[in-house]
């Protein structure tokens, strides 16, 4: 699978909605928090082959601000208890495979242990020049464009009056400013929704939701959803690209080819 991908065209973000944890661990009978743990395992594995492949960005969405505040405290709490057991285990291997975390997300309600964590992990790979691997924690896409205004009013405010806004304005004040532009959004457990994930960034994305449940992704899964990424063809609103001039044909077979079917039915076509 890895052969046939070609590295000139890779996606240069790709961010991944986590789905399916809940549903992984109820086909097996266990609570829903095994399937949470068991994600930990495809977030390690996706990681890797993502900074192997040299993917330049992935964002993965680990909790929702709609998660933090609807889903019973006992899970949150759990949620919470993880990710600090993943931070703490997965530097080694971040800094082993050259990648820096980040986060996106309202960080500040968050509680004070997971943000000194956070903290923690982020400094311990801030050295590092690789992928940058960013979570996605108490995210809403609709606060990040509240918080976005906000910050574009104060400086405006700051440096006197500009009264126009322009996309880069806004852009610079997402909490995505340090990363490319998102191409491919990849969600798993066959959700056909964006669930308040990067609304703005993915305005020219290519999406691909793929049936298998996050505990099971695995690298061959990234790769797959990568393949079929170089498959379509992106056009940013514009035209396809025009197929190639045809090879001027000999008099006598243009007549012939006149007799196929689509020119036989053309007005021209006798
Ligand atoms: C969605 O599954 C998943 C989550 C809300 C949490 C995602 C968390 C992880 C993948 C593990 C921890 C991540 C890190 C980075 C440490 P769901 O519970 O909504 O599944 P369901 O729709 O099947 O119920």
């Amino acid at each position: 699978m890895y052969a046939e991908l070609d590295p000139a065209r890779l996606p240069h973000h790709i961010a991944i909605i986590m789905d399916g944890n809940g549903r992984w661990a109820k086909r097996r009978h266990l609570p829903r928090v095994a399937g949470h743990r068991a994600g930990v395992e495809a977030v390690r594995a996706t990681t890797e082959t993502a900074a192997r492949l040299g993917i330049p960005a992935l964002t993965l969405y680990a909790f929702s601000e709609e998660n933090w505040k609807k889903r019973p405290r006992t899970e949150v709490a759990f949620l919470m208890g993880l990710l600090r057991h993943y931070l703490k285990q997965e530097v080694p291997l971040l800094n082993e495979n050259n990648i820096r975390l980040s986060y996106i997300g309202r960080e500040r309600e968050l509680p004070a242990e997971v943000q000194e964590c956070m903290a923690w992990a982020r400094e311990a790979t801030a050295r590092n020049s690789g992928m940058k691997l960013t979570l996605a924690l108490n995210y809403s896409a609709r606060s990040e464009l509240v918080d976005a205004v906000n910050g574009l009013m104060r400086e405006l405010a700051d440096n006197g009056n500009v009264p126009h806004v322009t996309e880069q304005d806004i852009a610079r004040h997402l909490y995505t400013h340090y990363l490319p532009e998102l191409d491919f959004v990849i969600r798993t457990s066959g959700e056909m929704r964006l669930s308040n994930f990067l609304l703005w960034q993915v305005a020219y994305a290519e999406i691909y939701v793929t049936a298998t449940l996050w505990p099971d992704f695995r690298g061959l899964h990234l790769l797959q959803a990568i393949s079929e990424f170089q498959k379509r063809e992106r056009r940013y609103g514009g035209l396809p690209e025009p197929a190639p001039a045809p090879e001027p044909v000999a008099p006598e077979r243009a007549h012939a080819s006149a007799a196929s079917p689509a020119e036989a039915l053309s007005p021209t076509g006798k």
